[in-house]
This record gives C-alpha cells, structure tokens and sequence, in this order.
C-alpha cells in the first residue's frame, strides 16, 4: 500500500496535541457575546448590502421610510439593520417608539389585533427626534399564522398615516403576497468572504486576538455567509485555545479537517473500490472516536464533489470556447 493509502494519522497527531493542555479556560469577563458586543449600532457599521443600507439611510434621511420587507438567511444584518434605523430616528425616543415583536411572542390572531392595534393607534410623543412615526417591527414574521398576517393587511392600511411597519423574516415565500405586495422588499444575501473577513480583522484587532490568516480563513469559511456563527466560531475558539489556528477552529467546532475529506476523495478516485473503502472507514473510525460525526463527513464530502464537478464543467466549458476561438 503506497503513502496515498495509509491512514492519515497527522489529523490524530494534531487532535491530541491541540487538544492536550493547550485549552485554557477565559475569565468570564471575556464571555460576553460578542455578536451583542460589535452588533452594528449605526448603518455605517453594517458590513456589505451597501445598496440596501444606502438607500435606507436615504430614504431615513428624508423621513420617507416606507413599510419594509427585510428578508434573507441569517445572520446576514435584518435585525441589526432595522435597530439601526430605530436608533437613527428616534435616538434617545428609541424604546418609546418602536414595538419590537418576535417568534417568541404568541403571534395569533389576537397579538397582531390588540398588541399592535394598541400600540399604533395611541399618539406619538417624540421630543427631538426625527421621526414622528412610530414603528413596528415584526421579526421572524414568517412565523405568523396566516390569520394573523391577514389581520396585519388591514392593521397597516389603518395606521399607515402614523406608523410604520418593518417584516423581517428568512423565508419570503411564508409571507402572504397581499403582505408583500405593501412593503418595499431587501433582500439581505450572505455576506461575501471578504465582508466578513474584514468585520472579523477589526474584531481580531480590537480584541487583541492572536490569529493565524489560515485560522480566520477557516472561520470565514465555515460561516458560509453568516456573520453571527462567524463570531460564534471566533469567540467560542479564543475561549478554547489561547492562538486561533486551522486547527483550533476546526477542533472548536467539531468539522472535519478539509485535508481529511480530500483524502478520501483521493482513495475513491485513485483506489480499487475495496482499497478505498477499507482506508476510508479506517480514516472515518479513528476521527469518529475523536468524536467527529459522521453525518458532518457526508456533508463535507457531498460540497465536495459539486466542486470537483462544477470545475470539471468549467474546463469543458473553457476548451469549448477555446476550440471555437481557434
Ligand atoms: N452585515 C453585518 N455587519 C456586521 N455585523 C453583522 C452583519 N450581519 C450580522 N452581523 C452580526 O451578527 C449578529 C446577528 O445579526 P442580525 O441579528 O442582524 O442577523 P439577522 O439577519 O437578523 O439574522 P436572523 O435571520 O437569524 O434573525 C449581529 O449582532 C452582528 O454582530
Ligand atoms: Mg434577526
């Protein structure tokens, strides 16, 4: 069996070493959340959607704002961006005048008719701050019940004179079109890998942090465009481990090594399918026992092999056109 086909033991060696007597335990001081810590308090701290921030801090600007529509998957900046232009409004009025409801809110029928009713009919007081609006905003909407979000048509259509409502949710399609078709829709898409690894530089520097650029690109990676679990994994890895390396943060957050995953495909592609197996559950045994789950390797190889096919799309694509230039 040639080098290819011995059971990669290096990731073993790293488990053990990163994970024996490297871990300290941070002062509880340090255990603050920091995606409550460095929450964007105004629109010019919001990273990437600059599009949808300028226009929003336009219309803010010229009090024009009108009913929203913020959708998109998490962690990318809906809530975060709606407080900032509550902050903005009303400044120290702020906690007068909104109505923040969420999915931990009993969201029937009866909510949206008494909770919001009151709150949009009674008169705004605002002393010094720009807006004379109030404003409701509904997070999570996607979580209403259909007759509550039917209520909330002609709830808007009442009070639009005096108040303004912001729906935030992740999925569009579970907010009725009659909902959508009042609302002024934003898409808010994951954020690129250099958002994100930007937001976390300054978060690194602020902190002091000692990270490797293989370690913040490892989390960057993971986050998949969600700058809440990117400061999750940052966090959670500086709490574990005193330098944030590849390692640390792969470790931290229990993934597979991608060098681990591009073994196996090596074994498969290269292999006899008997060869391959054998290595493969013996790799997949030793890092099961190090507690890595199974169901992450499927998942990790499946992203995997789109890559592999998509680039092998690609070259077939690229002397395509090659051969038609030529
Ligand atoms: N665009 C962004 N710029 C800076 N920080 C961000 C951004 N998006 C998210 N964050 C960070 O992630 C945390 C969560 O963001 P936020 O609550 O705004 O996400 P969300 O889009 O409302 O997610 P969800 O759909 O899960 O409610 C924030 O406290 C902030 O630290
Ligand atoms: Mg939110």
């Amino acid at each position: 069996m040639g080098d290819a086909m011995e059971v990669d033991t290096p990731t073993v060696a790293r488990l053990t070493a990163v994970a024996k007597g490297k871990a300290k335990i941070t002062a509880p001081s340090k255990s603050v959340p920091w995606v409550e810590k460095y929450r964007p308090t105004s629109l010019a701290d919001v990273a990437a959607h600059k599009d949808i921030i300028d226009t929003i801090d336009r219309l803010t600007g010229e009090n024009r704002l009108p009913h929203l529509l913020l959708y998109g998957p998490p962690g990318t900046g809906k809530t975060s961006t709606i407080l900032a232009v509550a902050r903005k409004l009303y400044g120290s009025q702020f906690q007068n005048m909104i109505l923040e409801l969420n999915a931990s809110d009993d969201r029937g029928i009866d909510v949206v008719r008494q909770q919001i009713q009151d709150f949009a009919s009674t008169q705004s007081i605002s002393f010094g701050a720009k807006g004379n609006v109030k404003l409701v905003i509904l997070d999570e909407a996607d979580a209403m019940t259909k007759d509550a979000q039917f209520a909330l048509r002609r709830i808007i259509e009442k009070y639009t004179k005096n108040t303004r409502f912001c729906l935030i949710c992740n999925y569009v399609s579970k907010i009725i079109p009659a909902l959508q078709s009042r609302c002024t829709r934003f898409r808010f898409a994951p954020l690129s890998v250099e958002n994100v690894t930007g937001r976390l530089q300054y978060i690194i520097r602020e902190e002091g942090l000692d990270a490797t650029e293989s370690g913040l690109a490892a989390i960057v990676r993971l986050s998949n465009g969600d700058m809440r679990k990117a400061l999750n994994v940052l966090q959670s890895t500086h709490m574990a481990y005193p330098h944030i390396t590849e390692e640390a943060v792969y470790l931290c957050t229990g993934s597979p090594f991608p060098k681990d995953i591009e073994q196996i495909a090596y074994w498969l592609l290269n292999e006899s399918f008997h060869k391959a197996v054998s290595c493969i559950l013996s790799l997949l045994q030793i890092l099961c026992d190090c507690h890595f789950v199974f169901n992450d390797f499927t998942l990790c190889f499946a992203s995997l092999v789109i890559q592999i096919t998509f680039l092998m799309n690609l070259k077939g694509s690229a002397k395509i056109e090659m051969e038609a230039e030529t």
